[in-house]
């Protein structure tokens, strides 16, 4: 949908290399060409050696797992994304087109299936049956430019993934294919705005006095899911040390439970899962002013669930607007806002245009919402409003902080 596709901030060109996108090639190469050519955005033959462009990088713990580290010590420490080793096969459908599941400005994500490379006996072990292939997501650029923004993700998940927790609040991440720029992950099919649109449409199907006031997938699982995502929030801001800039429920996805953890399941069924972080920066200061020395920006934000001081036209232009761990937490508490009322555009009835000029103000998204169809569903002093409230205020330094909103998510009963 129009209204939910990132806008980017702001690319700047470079000349000299880029720290993230200088990923040698790979001697051996598995996996296969993505089954369509990305080349969308290749127009000129110029602009892929000419335009860098990154994500902005990001800080975490080092090669042997110990202490965070800045990505620009790279000549101390070279780094590069985890190499995917494992044979892939590419799954089509009946009429022999590629499956997808799902694209956003960047990428395409394709239905694959995994299997240990005969290739290379050094490759780590398996963790499906070996005569099985194992689902996986592969994410492949769609258009030239996004090249860099795949290499810089690849290195993000990289080291994303070796953070104690990261299985809990991360995507899986299996490897990087650097000849195609495609990322391997664990196969997710189900994304949170999925799910909020199936409730909405349940819940508008069956409406009843009993439950109109109750978020659209019930009230416990609400809260089960609030309570996840913000302890993953938290857990993004202070042991990744990373802001994930685009946080919205097409960027959350739903990890089934093995069935015998129904007990701990705690409202929620699902494992929700933060996905997508091509627009992910560090949050450490040092590395802040090497991104500024390497002149590198790129963000994508997304009106509905970015916050109101990032959608000025001033942060608009501005190269060195971004998200932060502010930002953020606004961007959380609009997604769960959505999640309670069902209305994925936040803005119910309005237009683009005034949905954008609504989400400059989205320090009000609360009473807007109960101007909507679904207001019922945040009631007066309710745990969607108590939750969402101290997260969305106007002035961002006066927002809650992530450790203080998981407790006041687990205070509620
Ligand atoms: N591991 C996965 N398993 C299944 N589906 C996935 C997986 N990762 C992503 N998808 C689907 O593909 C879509 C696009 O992926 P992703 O958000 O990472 O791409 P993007 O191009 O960076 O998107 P955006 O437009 O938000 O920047 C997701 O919204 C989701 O529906
Ligand atoms: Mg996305």
């Amino acid at each position: 949908m129009a209204t939910h596709m990132p806008l980017r901030l702001s690319i700047r060109t470079q000349d000299h290399e880029d720290p993230v996108t200088s990923v040698p090639p790979s001697t051996v190469m598995h996996g296969l060409t993505p089954p369509v050519t990305p080349t969308m955005g290749d127009i000129s033959p110029s602009c892929g050696s000419e335009t860098s462009i990154s994500s902005r990088s990001s800080s975490f713990v080092s090669e042997d797992g110990s202490k965070p580290r800045d990505l620009y010590q790279k000549d101390l420490h070279p780094l590069r994304p985890l190499q995917y080793s494992d044979d892939l096969e590419y799954l089509y459908d009946p009429k022999g087109r590629p499956i997808e599941y799902g694209r956003g400005v960047w990428s395409v994500v394709h239905k694959a299936s995994s299997r240990p490379s005969s290739k290379t006996p050094l490759m780590t072990p398996p963790s499906s049956p070996a005569a099985g292939g194992k689902l996986v997501a592969v994410k492949s650029p769609a258009r030239r430019d996004a090249h860099a923004v795949l290499d810089a993700e690849a290195l993000a998940l990289t080291r994303l993934n070796k953070i104690r927790g990261a299985d809990h609040h991360i995507v899986p991440f299996h490897g990087y294919i650097p000849g195609s720029h495609s990322i391997v992950m664990s196969a997710i099919p189900l994304s949170l705005s999925t799910y909020i649109e199936e409730k909405a449409d349940i819940a508008q199907k069956h409406k009843t006095t009993r439950t109109m006031f109750d978020p659209v997938g019930g009230m416990a699982q609400w809260h089960g899911l609030a309570k996840k995502l913000i302890t993953g929030l938290n857990w993004l801001h202070t042991e990744a040390q990373i802001i994930h800039g685009d946080i919205k429920p097409h960027n959350i996805l739903l990890k089934s439970r093995p069935s015998n953890t129904d007990l701990e399941c705690d409202g929620f069924p699902y494992e929700p899962i933060f996905a997508d972080f091509s627009s992910a920066h560090n949050i450490t200061g040092s590395s802040m002013s090497a991104e500024k020395a390497t002149g590198t920006s790129l963000t994508a934000l997304t009106p509905p669930f970015a916050a109101p001081e990032l959608l000025s036209i001033s942060s608009l232009t501005s190269p060195d607007s971004r998200p932060t761990t502010a930002t953020e937490v606004f961007s959380l508490a609009v997604t769960l806002l959505a999640a309670a009322t069902g209305d994925l555009l936040l803005y119910p009835g309005a237009s683009n245009m005034q949905r954008l000029a609504m989400a400059r103000e989205g320090h009000r998204v609360i009473e807007f919402a109960r101007s909507g169809p679904n207001g019922s569903r945040v009631p007066r002093n309710g745990a969607v409003e108590q939750v969402v409230k101290p997260a969305i205020l106007k002035d961002p330094s006066q927002r809650i902080r992530p450790d203080e909103w998981v407790e006041l998510v687990n205070s509620l009963a």
